[in-house]
């Protein structure tokens, strides 16, 4: 298994481009299942878990082909449906797996999706995905760790579906499941993070009927059938939160380019709190620490537009390295705080309280964080250690480094690109 090796204390200075969004691809990869028509999709990042995502289509009859002129242009292309089944082995690996029930539901009139159970950072039931469906007239079966969904004779139809939580992947489920029901589908409660506008922008190139994506109201009006479309996929709005924070717990200054600030959404003005400045510029924007440092700040984890559980790990390493204390509190996933005893490994000072972690930043008085043999544990954990790794006095150790590569595109090349010290030991 490869590792990394960081040497810490360098600024980051320079330019670093972001990359298409990982969790916008995997359901715009899914959205591949719906059409006989050829679908080109751009910016597609080079990532464990695009290729997984990739492979899973395939088995169910998509063909993909990389497109030559620029790198992460890809023609999907799926003539019939040669199964209709998401197997153990391919949907345990990633959860993500399950965005193919809406999809092959709509388009064959049946999935048979393994369970994907329970993961590192929480327990992730799907019965919103699944009540969502039977709500469109799907029967749902479950046996042998699979579930059964099998479309009405006649396909699924148009319904008033209420979302008790604001599911990510219900709604986006939904949202291909819907585009072809017979009559006018609305989701109350849904999603409102920009990935699900970028889900249903290709949706609506390929003609579905949907309004009011990123508001917490979707109507979806079925249409008979959806042609081919050629989409571009939105840039990657935790990788850019995850590079300002670099920038800032390194003290450097670093230009974001192809990033959109505006899709930071609540996370922005906590950042700002916490001691980084931002200015746009022409292709992007510039972030950098003000003059008074990096001050203890207290975030919520919460759905769009709220402070994004994604961006969690990363912002307690940064606070790690601010004056004064900050409180953290995930209210998403259950068992989210795993960097929390590697971040300790290092010097940091964290406790929990239940959903809570306390961290005392020691700013003024410089870092405390200390270079140290640790271990990733999921993507966002990996990434927060990276960035504690970056600010530390001394060598760091990261170990298990493949969670990183499912979620950050060449993430030592960037690195490296902006001066910081990073080496991939095979
Ligand atoms: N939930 C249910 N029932 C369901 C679905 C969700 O109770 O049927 C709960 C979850 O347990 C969780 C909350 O609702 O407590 C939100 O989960 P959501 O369904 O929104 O998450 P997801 O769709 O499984 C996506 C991202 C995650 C990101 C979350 C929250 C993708 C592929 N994954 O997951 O990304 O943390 O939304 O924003 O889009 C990551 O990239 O590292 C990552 C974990």
């Amino acid at each position: 298994m490869d590792r990394l090796l960081i040497t810490g204390g360098r600024k980051l200075e320079g330019t670093l481009a972001i990359s298409g969004a990982k969790n916008a691809a995997l359901p715009l990869i899914a959205a591949t299942l719906l059409t006989g028509d050829t679908l080109e999709l751009r910016n597609v990042p080079e990532l464990a878990d695009v290729v997984s995502m990739m492979r899973l289509v395939q088995r169910l009859g998509v063909a993909s082909t990389y497109l030559p002129g620029e790198p992460g242009r890809v023609a999907f292309h799926c003539q019939e449906l040669l199964s209709t089944t998401a197997p153990y082995d391919l949907v345990r690996k990633m959860r993500a797996s399950v965005l193919v029930l809406g999809p092959l539901l709509a388009r064959g009139g049946e999935a048979i999706v393994s369970m994907p159970g329970g993961c590192a950072i929480g327990t992730r039931p799907i019965d919103l995905h699944l009540s969502g469906m039977e709500r469109l007239g799907a029967i749902i079966e479950l046996s042998q760790g699979y579930v059964t969904a099998r479309a009405p004779a006649g396909g699924l139809k148009g319904a008033r579906i209420e979302l008790t939580q604001p599911s990510v992947g219900a709604t986006e489920n939904l949202l291909m499941a819907a585009a072809t029901a017979k009559g006018t589908t609305t989701i109350i409660g849904a999603a409102r993070e920009p990935e699900i506008v970028d889900l249903a922008l290709l949706l609506s190139s390929m003609g579905a009927a949907i309004e009011g994506a990123g508001t917490s109201t979707i109507t979806i009006e079925g249409v008979a059938q959806l042609h081919g479309a050629v989409h571009s996929i939105m840039p990657d709005r935790i990788e850019a939160g995850t590079y300002v924070m670099a920038a800032g717990i390194t003290g450097g200054r670093l230009h974001i380019t192809g990033g959109d600030l505006g899709l930071l959404g609540g996370a922005r003005e906590k950042l700002e709190e916490a001691g980084l400045q931002f200015t746009d510029t022409a292709d992007g924007f510039a972030v950098s620490v003000a003059s008074e440092g990096l001050r203890g700040t207290d975030v919520m984890t919460r759905p769009y537009p709220g402070f994004p559980t994604d961006l969690q790990a990363q912002f307690m390493a940064l606070m790690c390295n601010a004056e004064g204390a900050s409180m953290i509190t995930e209210t998403i996933f259950e068992n989210r705080f795993m960097h929390v005893p590697e971040l300790a490994r290092m010097g940091a000072q964290i406790t929990i309280h239940g959903g809570s972690a306390l961290v005392r930043g020691q700013g003024a008085r410089g870092t405390t964080l200390r270079g140290a043999p640790v271990m990733a544990t999921d993507l966002r954990a990996s990434v927060s250690l990276v960035l504690a790794a970056l600010a530390a006095e001394g060598e760091t150790e990261i170990n298990r480094i493949y969670h990183l590569d499912r979620g950050y595109e060449h993430l030592e090349q960037k690195l490296q690109a902006v001066g910081a010290c990073v080496e991939r030991i095979p």
